[in-house]
């Protein structure tokens, strides 16, 4: 299965992405992820990113896309994938298009920019394997550990009240005309396109991942 978890900074596309590779056996490509790791090891490429990341600012279409590339060419990958952050703007859909990536389904998880700033405010994050947590909402097992490791959780740099304020509006401005581009071309041509599901991304993590599996083999 090929599929991209569509939504807005804090939707809960790392959280629902963790029951869904696990369900299908794909591997979650997290391109916010990728670029994490590359910021805490240094690289040439974290350096690049770094500053735009703090800000919220989305970082160029051309990197992304031959990181998305080269990180879908590797073996794991044979059997499908989630996209999850990605693409997230026009230009990085149609890079997908034009490469002939076919993608089963889009998911979009949709949760209103109120709800969003609570849920980042609290976010707790498992840095080296993704795991995502919420001091209220979703708290892990022992306070500020990773349930499957015990190592620390930390806090991410971006979830700043200003820096989230910021990101939600570089998703309404850039990512949200995706939901019109893949309704439209689902509407158009339903035998190439994906096929295309809502998903209110509001309630229990668990009942959320009811909502995303009925969805996808309802
Ligand atoms: P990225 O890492 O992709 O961040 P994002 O899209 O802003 O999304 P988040 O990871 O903040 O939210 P999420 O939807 O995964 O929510 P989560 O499950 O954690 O990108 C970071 C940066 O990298 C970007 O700003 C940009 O600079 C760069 N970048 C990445 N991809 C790029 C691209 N393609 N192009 C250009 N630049 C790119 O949940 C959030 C919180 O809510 C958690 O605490 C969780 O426990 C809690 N929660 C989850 N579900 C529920 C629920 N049902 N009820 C209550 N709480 C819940
Ligand atoms: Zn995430």
């Amino acid at each position: 299965m090929r599929l991209i978890l569509l939504g807005a900074p804090g939707a809960g596309k790392g959280t629902q992405a963790q029951f869904i590779c696990e369900r299908y056996k794909i591997p979650q490509i997290s391109t916010g992820d990728m670029l994490r790791a590359a910021v805490k090891e240094g690289s040439e490429l974290g350096l690049k990113v770094k500053e735009i990341m703090t800000s919220g600012g989305l970082v160029s279409d051309d990197l992304i896309i031959s990181l998305v590339k080269e990180r879908i060419a590797q073996p794991d990958c044979e059997n499908g994938f989630l996209f999850d952050g990605f693409p997230r703007t026009i230009p990085q859909a149609n890079a997908m298009k034009d490469a002939g990536v076919k993608i089963d389904h889009v998911l979009e998880i949709a949760v209103a920019d109120e709800e969003i700033v609570k849920r980042l405010a609290g976010r707790r994050v498992h840095p080296s394997s993704g795991r995502v947590y919420h001091v209220e909402y979703n708290p892990p097992k022992e306070e500020g550990k990773d349930d499957v490791t015990g190592e620390p959780l930390i806090q991410r740099d971006d979830d700043r009240e200003s820096t989230v304020r910021n990101r939600l509006g570089v998703y309404h401005e850039q990512t949200a005309p995706l939901v019109d581009y893949y309704q439209q071309w689902a509407a158009e041509a339903p035998d190439v396109a994906p096929a295309y599901h809502r998903v209110e991304g509001v309630g229990s993590v668990d009942e959320i991942t009811r909502k995303v599996i009925q969805a996808l083999e309802g």
